[in-house]
């Protein structure tokens, strides 16, 4: 077991913790928003330097289906979907699993990767935290309520104690906040 090796729960929220609109926009997630005091906007550089630091991607079937359809964000860094169906296969970076989640993580993701990241959706990011096999949970606060939609963790069912482990806000008005998932 890789024991350096960490979970991150990483999704972009509304204030109201919406992760997902009903009608599937996603223009929401565009900010024209300014707020002077905020550290300047993540660079493409900078932004491709750090997804070169994560070493896999984990993401529920309903995710995967729409990253196909709006446009692939993860490149060719290894990517496991989560289905009991058999979905669309054309990438060699991604491979696909079913069954249980505690195994996938401590038996085949820890031991190869140390820089895990799971990137959606609302149902997997729950299971992950009532499972207590995330690390961490990264969610950008976006500027906007939106009254309605997906909820990010709803009903997770048990209290779990964070750790604030860093806030950043961005010019773009953009906050993130860095949570660490306490163990005692
Ligand atoms: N705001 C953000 O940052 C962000 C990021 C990602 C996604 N999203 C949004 O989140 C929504 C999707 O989230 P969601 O909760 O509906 O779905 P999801 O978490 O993406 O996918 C759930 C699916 O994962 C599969 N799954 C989960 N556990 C499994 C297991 N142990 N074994 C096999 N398959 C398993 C099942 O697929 P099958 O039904 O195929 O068996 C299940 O239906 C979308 O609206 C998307 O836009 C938002």
């Amino acid at each position: 077991m890789n024991t350096s090796a960490r979970v991150t729960i990483h999704m972009a929220a509304s204030l109201d913790f919406f992760i997902a609109k009903k009608d599937g926009s996603v223009s929401w997630m565009e900010t024209s928003d300014r707020y002077e005091k905020g550290v300047d906007d993540v660079t493409a550089e900078a932004a491709e330097e750090f997804l070169r630091g994560i070493d896999c991607y984990v993401m529920g079937s309903r995710t995967y289906e729409l990253a196909l359809k709006l446009g692939w964000l993860y490149g060719d860094t290894p990517t496991i979907v989560l289905s009991h169906r058999a979905l669309q296969d054309d990438r060699n970076s991604v491979s696909f699993y079913s069954g249980d989640l505690s195994r996938l993580v401590n038996e085949q993701l820890k031991p190869r990767y140390r820089n895990i990241w799971l990137v959606g959706g609302a149902s997997l990011a729950k299971e992950f935290v009532r499972l207590k096999l995330a690390d961490d949970i990264r969610i950008m606060i976006m500027p906007i309520i939106l009254g309605d939609g997906t909820l990010f963790m709803a009903h997770v069912g048990q209290e779990q104690p964070l750790h604030l482990k860093d806030v950043t806000a961005y010019k773009n008005g953009l906050v993130e906040l860095w949570y660490e998932i306490r163990r005692e």
